[in-house]
């Protein structure tokens, strides 16, 4: 049965039990960052040995609050944990969300079998334990330990991330909303105690803000019940998979880091093969992928064409697709040939990659852009630019936004560089544009979603782009059909 996982995203009221005065323990960074969040609903700080913290009245027990708690944070001590799921069965407190580490990943089976044969006799729906908690963006919600200073918390978007370790979760979610990602949600789920991946994939697929989800994940316990939620997920929407604990050494120690048995990884992979799963095999890669889906990247067919202002990124790029399973260099036609020519220096040859040269202007690039963004036999494009060259300025990121928004072809944009690079890509991200550091990344992750466009035979939902940028609730969604004629091309 479908656990209804609702209050753990968008609670009406929450109780922090254990939210210490102290600000140096991880319950008063949960009740700070609940407030500084800027949560809506109700907050009950619970501690049978403060009045009053961060000017929130403290609850002696979680019997004295008057008002309904939808979800308890508890972070305390792991031996007063059983006690607390007594109260909040008393409290008619159906959500818990179990921070506290100190169980079977430290050899503790006992106590946690204790905890969950509580929790599902008393029909409780437990995140955890030993996990950082759940943040929702649409929601402000955010119950991780972590400072808001020292993570940057990302903007709403269509990225979910469900993470069984907290330290990656935490750790990808700072640099991606840094680097412009965009989340709807993410959760930690630490030992899995009761609620696993499959319930939260199983809760995200009719989630209307996640476009696509990311897991990481170290071990299966139910892999029937894994296999069943991930084929079902993704007929709806991408899911990207990376699996942790693949070497003997990874197995031993993911045992100690959440009490998970890593389990054998070519039947993992070949669960993910048959469930049209898109398997990552690196976080980086995993977001890439995702950034493609985020940014509403749909490719109907293959024909990709390369502009560029650096002769060995084309070069680079197109070995990048003549390696590809799906992508191939499209074949500009005479007519786009000549429009080019009419702008083009005659020291500049006119082909796929379309080299612009070290000397393009913005205008080459626009004039460039235009023309090969409506040759019939482009399917979608590939913008190189590299912002060292001196005539390149930054209203390129206009041109290019510009175009996105014009066109229903996706664009992806290509640029590495330090800091005036990362100025611009971020902007470019902001308008809804998927940008990577280097080709061959870009061409991998657009290989792997079109695999799985291709492979998924149902409607892929398509977000409509204005709403991606809004940043607000997706309530509307067109329906594409992904065009099937689309064959893997013949090596
Ligand atoms: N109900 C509510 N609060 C209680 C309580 C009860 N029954 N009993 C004690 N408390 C209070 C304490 O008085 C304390 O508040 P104070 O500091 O104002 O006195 C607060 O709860 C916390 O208890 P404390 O004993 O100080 O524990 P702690 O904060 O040092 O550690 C955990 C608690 C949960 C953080 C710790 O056990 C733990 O598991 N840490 C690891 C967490 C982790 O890494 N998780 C995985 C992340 S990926």
């Amino acid at each position: 049965m479908m656990r209804d996982l609702n209050r753990f995203f968008k609670p009406q009221s929450v109780a922090i039990v254990g939210a210490s005065r102290n600000p140096a323990k991880v319950g008063h960074v949960i009740l700070k960052n609940l407030i500084d969040g800027g949560f809506k609903g109700g907050i009950f700080p619970v501690n049978p040995e403060a009045d009053n913290i961060l000017g929130l009245r403290v609850y002696t027990s979680l019997l004295k609050i008057e008002e309904v708690v939808d979800l308890a944070v508890i972070s305390v001590p792991s031996e007063i944990v059983l006690d607390v799921i007594e109260d909040c069965k008393k409290k008619k407190i159906k959500d818990v969300l179990i921070i506290t580490s100190g169980f079977g990943e430290i050899g503790n089976v006992e106590l946690e079998k204790k905890l969950k044969t509580k929790l599902d006799a008393y029909g409780i729906n437990c995140i955890g334990v030993n996990c950082l908690g759940v943040f929702d963006a649409y929601h402000n919600f955010d119950t991780l330990f972590l400072p808001r200073y020292r993570l940057t918390r990302p903007k709403p978007g269509g990225i979910s991330f469900i993470c069984q370790s907290g330290a990656i979760g935490s750790a990808i979610l700072d640099i991606a909303s840094t680097s412009g990602y965009k989340f709807s949600k993410f959760v930690s789920y630490g030992n899995a105690t009761q609620i696993d991946e499959s319930d939260l994939l199983e809760y995200l697929e009719n989630d209307e803000t996640t476009k696509v989800v990311c897991l990481y994940v170290e071990g299966i316990k139910n892999g029937e019940k894994f296999f069943q939620a991930l084929s079902k997920v993704t007929l709806k929407k991408p899911v990207i998979v990376l699996k942790g604990g693949l070497t003997d050494d990874g197995k031993r120690a993911t045992m100690s880091h959440t009490g998970s048995l890593a389990g054998d990884s070519a039947v993992f992979f070949g669960v993910l093969e048959q469930t049209n799963a898109i398997r990552a095999n690196s976080l980086e890669e995993m977001f890439h992928i995702a950034a493609l889906v985020e940014k509403g990247v749909q490719f109907g067919s293959n024909k990709l064409q390369i502009i560029t202002n650096g002769g060995g990124y084309g070069i680079l790029s197109t070995d990048s697709i003549a390696s590809s399973k799906h992508i191939k260099l499209a074949t500009l036609s005479s007519n786009s040939i000549n429009e080019i020519k009419k702008f083009a220096p005659k020291y500049m040859n006119v082909g796929n990659p379309l080299d612009l040269l070290g000397d393009a202007t913005t205008e080459r690039y626009k004039r460039a852009i235009e023309v090969c963004i409506s040759d019939s036999g482009v399917d979608g494009l590939m913008v190189i630019a590299l912002y060292q060259t001196p005539l390149l300025t930054t209203e390129i990121v206009e041109i290019i936004s510009e175009a996105h928004n014009n066109s229903k072809k996706p664009i992806i944009v290509v640029s590495t560089g330090g800091e005036f690079t990362d100025l611009l890509s971020r902007s470019l991200r902001e308008r809804g544009l998927p940008v990577f550091s280097y080709p061959d990344e870009a061409i991998t992750a657009l290989d792997k979603l079109i695999a799985y466009q291709l492979r998924n035979p149902k409607p892929t939902k398509v977000i409509d782009k204005k709403e991606l940028k809004s940043g607000q609730e997706i309530k509307k969604v067109k329906i594409k059909i992904v065009k099937k004629n689309v064959k893997t091309k013949k090596k």
